[in-house]
């Protein structure tokens, strides 16, 4: 058992991932604002560029201020790794650009967040990918959907903003008797209050300008990878992860990173793409911080990740859901079945 198992789930949102720094004991994470990394000798860059090391090159790929943000939402939801990414529909982006291709499908939950709709519809078919919308809460309705073009199979823990919430280990199980992974959107739920890959899901996203970051004041996205899907037995359908690799002179991910295969490959296949994570905002994420110059006593709270929750405190994402139903049901303006009137998408 490491530390981080033996470790509560508040104090690991606060040091998961984290030790305190070598050279100089600093406790908190330190800052990484650099581009770039010098390499000892040449053998050393050689080795890095070759994927036959594990180290810094260049922050687009990796960041060690960032990577402390990414082990710890790994362990935080169960993971064997992360990709942070510029924003919460970064980490669908990237997802997207690694798994499909034009002619591929997406079996998609209908009760999802507007923005992600908006992008299977229109940005993700604009590339030649159709997205199939089905009855959130039937799982026979995933089943005869999904097809030998689907790459993937979505879903929201809880649905934003019709609060449906998917019996995931049902959905998971139709896809994978149909050889697909189930991908999760986290957001709403955040790991406190249920972790998707405990439930059959393979790979998790979720936007961390919520409630993971808390303090209203940083963009960000995550994508977590279970380690549980076996991208090598499918090549043809996974060519970047469980084939070889082209772009990486025939590597292949799969069999070079077993089970961090997809991180492995979301890193360096994708990062560019889906707009790679500044330093400082995992930074502050990791933090839990509250903007500068306001007051402790007057700041926003801090979020889930760099904070202990605690029991009790209404505002804690593990009491939110009982907040936000007595709300729901207080609230004229809301209709039974989901959706404040007037308006699409809350954010
Ligand atoms: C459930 C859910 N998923 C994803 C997103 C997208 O995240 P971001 O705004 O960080 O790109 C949002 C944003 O509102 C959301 O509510």
């Amino acid at each position: 058992m490491t530390d981080d198992e033996q470790r509560g789930f508040g104090t690991r949102c606060v040091h998961a991932g984290q030790a305190s720094d070598p050279e100089t004991g600093s406790r908190a994470p330190p800052l990484y604002q650099t581009t770039s990394y010098t390499f000892t000798d040449a053998d050393r860059a050689a080795d890095l560029y070759a994927l036959e090391a594990e180290g810094d090159i260049y922050s687009r790929i990796s960041n060690p201020t960032v990577a402390t943000l990414e082990r710890r939402l790994a362990d935080l939801e169960g993971g064997v790794g992360t990709l942070c990414t510029a924003s919460g529909m970064a980490a669908l982006d990237a997802a997207t650009f690694l798994l499909c291709e034009a002619g591929d499908n997406v079996v998609s939950a209908a009760s999802i967040y507007g923005g992600t709709h908006t992008y299977l519809s229109h940005t993700a078919a604009r590339r030649g990918i159709e997205a199939r919308f089905v009855d959130t809460l039937d799982p026979g309705a995933y089943d005869e959907a999904i097809d030998e073009h689907t790459a993937y199979v979505h879903c929201e823990t809880i649905g934003n903003p019709s609060l449906v919430t998917p019996d995931l280990g049902a959905v998971a199980d139709v896809a994978h008797d149909h050889g697909v992974p189930l991908f999760v959107d986290n957001t709403f739920a955040t790991p406190a209050l249920c972790r998707p890959l405990e439930h059959g899901a393979d790979l998790v996203w979720e936007s961390t300008t919520k409630w993971l970051h808390g303090s209203g004041t940083t963009i960000g996205g995550a994508l977590i990878d279970g380690g549980s899907f076996p991208w090598g037995e499918h090549p043809e359908r996974y060519p970047e992860v469980g084939g070889d690799n082209p772009a990486f002179h025939g590597l292949n991910f799969a069999e070079e990173f077993g089970d961090r295969a997809f991180t492995a490959a979301a890193l360096r296949c994708v990062g560019h793409a889906s707009g790679a994570r500044n330093p400082r905002s995992p930074d502050g994420t990791s933090l839990g911080e509250r903007p500068r110059g306001r007051p402790v006593s007057r700041g926003p709270r801090r979020g889930l990740v760099g904070r202990l929750p605690r029991t009790g405190d209404p505002r804690d994402s593990r009491h939110r859901p009982r907040v936000l139903g007595g709300w729901v049901r207080r609230n004229d303006r809301v209709r039974a079945g989901g959706g404040l009137r007037g308006r699409q998408a809350p954010l």
